[in-house]
């Protein structure tokens, strides 16, 4: 029987996990919910999602849009094994509640802190310590492309240190509200920003300095790295790394692929739905081993990178897969990584 999923806060990340879960053959969506009636939720009646709201309250907002609504969202707990909470960060602990009384396990999004839930999740990272847990996080966009080059890394070669800078993007693409226009944004000013302290709550052994400067785009996240690592490698030791692994993408200047802008033309040639780009985006001619240090830029897609994390997270929890290779090959395969 497959896993019955409900998705909570169909927004950028919400829609991108219910595509990705329904493309998978051991889980289905039973309903997503939204709060007001808008474009996203007559597509998502189109693509056969039930359509629940948080409260009912919300239900004559889509009546007066003659978008038809299933229920509330606690009628929705009650027919899933498991929801995806892809509501806006700050709203976990009145859900936690609500999902317990159900009964229902829950996975939260990076905008929430790691302490919710006690645990935060990377695929490769800590796919075993997920098994059977009620609640967890998967981290943030951001965390998600640093604990995919970081621990292998690790694992392989032993990092002592990693200082990051991270050039944010300022908005995603359908957001009107936010800026900048046209400035670059120290973010914090004062280092370090959230991502280093947000990679130790998978990775606790790193020693990870991050700081962010908020840019006048939407199209991805580019990170510079600076990595001392334990033992001796070379960049081809580190090429050899990162082709194998699964959401690690290797692409070239050569190719002329040298921005942002062409690895999101490069994920849309691709045909990838939405133009979602999942794996990390690391620059092959920008991995440089200089005075014995490592340094290569990556770029991040934020809307979609998570999404697989969050398939491989549902196997975890419910133990529908012990092995997390094995998941991480299954989700990949469906999504057509
Ligand atoms: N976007 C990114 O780059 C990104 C990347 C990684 C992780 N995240 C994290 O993912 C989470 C969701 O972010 P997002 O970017 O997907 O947000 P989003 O695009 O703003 O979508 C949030 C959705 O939640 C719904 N919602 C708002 N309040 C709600 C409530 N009280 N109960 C139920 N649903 C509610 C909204 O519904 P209506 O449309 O009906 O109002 C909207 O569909 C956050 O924790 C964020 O930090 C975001």
């Amino acid at each position: 029987m497959k896993a019955k999923v409900a998705i909570n806060g169909y927004g950028t990340i919400g829609k991108r996990v219910a595509d990705a879960v329904s493309a998978q053959d051991d889980m289905e969506i039973v309903g997503v919910v939204k709060t007001k009636p808008s474009f996203e939720a007559r597509i998502a009646q189109e693509k056969g999602y039930d359509l629940y709201v948080p409260a009912k309250e919300n239900i004559e907002l889509f009546k007066k849009s003659k978008i038809d609504v299933s229920g509330t969202l606690e009628e929705l707990l009650d027919k899933a094994d498991i929801v995806i909470d892809a509501t806006p960060g700050d709203t976990g602990e009145e859900y936690k509640k609500l999902y317990g009384k159900h009964g229902v396990k829950a996975i939260w999004q990076g905008g929430e802190e790691h302490e919710l839930t006690g645990f935060s999740f990377n695929s490769e990272a800590n796919y075993h310590d997920a098994l059977g847990r009620d609640f967890a996080r998967v981290v943030s966009c951001n965390t998600t492309g640093l604990v995919r080059v970081l621990y292998p890394l690790d694992k392989a070669y032993g990092v002592r240190k990693a200082r990051v800078t991270l050039m944010r993007r300022a908005a995603d693409p359908n957001d009107i509200k936010t800026g900048p226009i046209n400035a670059l944004i120290p973010d914090p000013i004062k280092l370090p920003s959230h991502h280093g302290p947000d990679v130790n709550s998978i990775l606790p052994d790193i020693d990870i300095t991050t700081m962010a400067v908020k840019t006048s785009t939407t199209l991805m996240h580019l990170h510079a790295l600076n990595i001392e690592l334990k033992k001796t490698a070379s960049e081809d030791d580190i090429i050899k790394i990162f082709e194998e692994r699964p959401r690690i993408r290797l692409v070239s200047s050569k190719d002329r692929i040298k921005s942002t802008a062409e690895a999101m033309e490069f994920a849309r040639d691709m045909g990838r739905p939405r133009g979602d780009m999942w794996e990390n985006v690391v620059w092959k001619d920008s991995i440089a081993i200089n005075k014995g240090e490592l340094y290569f830029f990556q770029a991040i897609h934020q809307e979609s990178d998570v999404v697989p994390e969050n398939v491989d997270a549902i196997r975890a929890m419910l133990e529908i897969e012990k092995d997390g290779a094995r998941s991480i090959k299954k989700t990949n395969k469906a999504l057509g990584i």
